[in-house]
């Protein structure tokens, strides 16, 4: 059952030219929560192969702007206002950089950023808590107030705290599933909605 589900999405991904089925998480999630609307300034970190930066692309219109950052390549879209930075997120850099694109802050950050899985879930589960942390500080220098910002977590232990901290600068924050998640995948998304102020 669950193989045939994967299929379905791999093949509607193919069939539709998105780069990844992961594409249709972030539509779903946008969608069923408003998170980016025409005309945002979009930041995706861990973009590559750029399945999101299609959808985010496809939802900002052409009055936006879709930043791109990811340590791996990612081949250009075919729109001049889509932007694609070869960097890690914990190179402090990065910040100048989004900022000469973005002129200034951004609308919405996401992140499906994952760190190469070592198959031990403990160590793969704090690894990937680091890069929220990091995402979470690039939300710090620049997400706009009343910003929103999507970030995948791999569940463990320190969710429940990771919560709570990020539950201090947003007005709305929830877990969710989207369809498109394999059900055995201990991923979930941490919906945030309404940037309050800087930590
Ligand atoms: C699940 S993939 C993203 C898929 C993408 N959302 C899509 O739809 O095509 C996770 C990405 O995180 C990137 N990544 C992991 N650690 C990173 C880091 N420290 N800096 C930048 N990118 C990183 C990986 O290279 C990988 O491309």
């Amino acid at each position: 059952m669950i193989k045939c589900i994967r299929d379905s999405y791999y093949k509607e991904a193919k069939r539709r030219g998105l780069r990844s089925r992961a594409a249709f998480k972030l539509l779903e999630i946008s969608r069923k929560f408003s998170i980016i609307k025409k005309g945002d300034i979009v930041l995706d970190l861990g973009a590559a192969p750029g399945g999101w930066l299609q959808i985010a692309r496809m939802l900002t219109g052409e009055n936006g702007k879709v930043i791109g950052v990811d340590i791996s390549p990612i081949k250009p879209l075919p729109y001049s206002n889509v932007f694609i930075i070869r960097k890690d997120v914990r190179d402090p850099s990065l910040i100048d950089d989004i900022r000469k694109i973005s002129g200034g802050e951004v609308d919405v950050i996401l992140s499906d950023l994952a760190p190469k899985f070592s198959g031990f879930h403990h160590l793969d589960h704090f690894r990937q808590i680091s890069l929220v942390k990091y995402t979470i500080s690039i939300a710090n220098s620049l997400l706009k107030k009343h910003g929103n910002m999507v970030i995948k977590i791999i569940m463990g232990s320190e969710v429940n705290k990771l919560i709570k901290e990020i539950s201090n600068n947003f007005n709305y924050v929830k877990l969710y599933k989207p369809k498109a998640s394999r059900k055995h995948s201990s991923e979930i998304y941490l919906i945030c909605k309404e940037w309050k102020e800087k930590s």
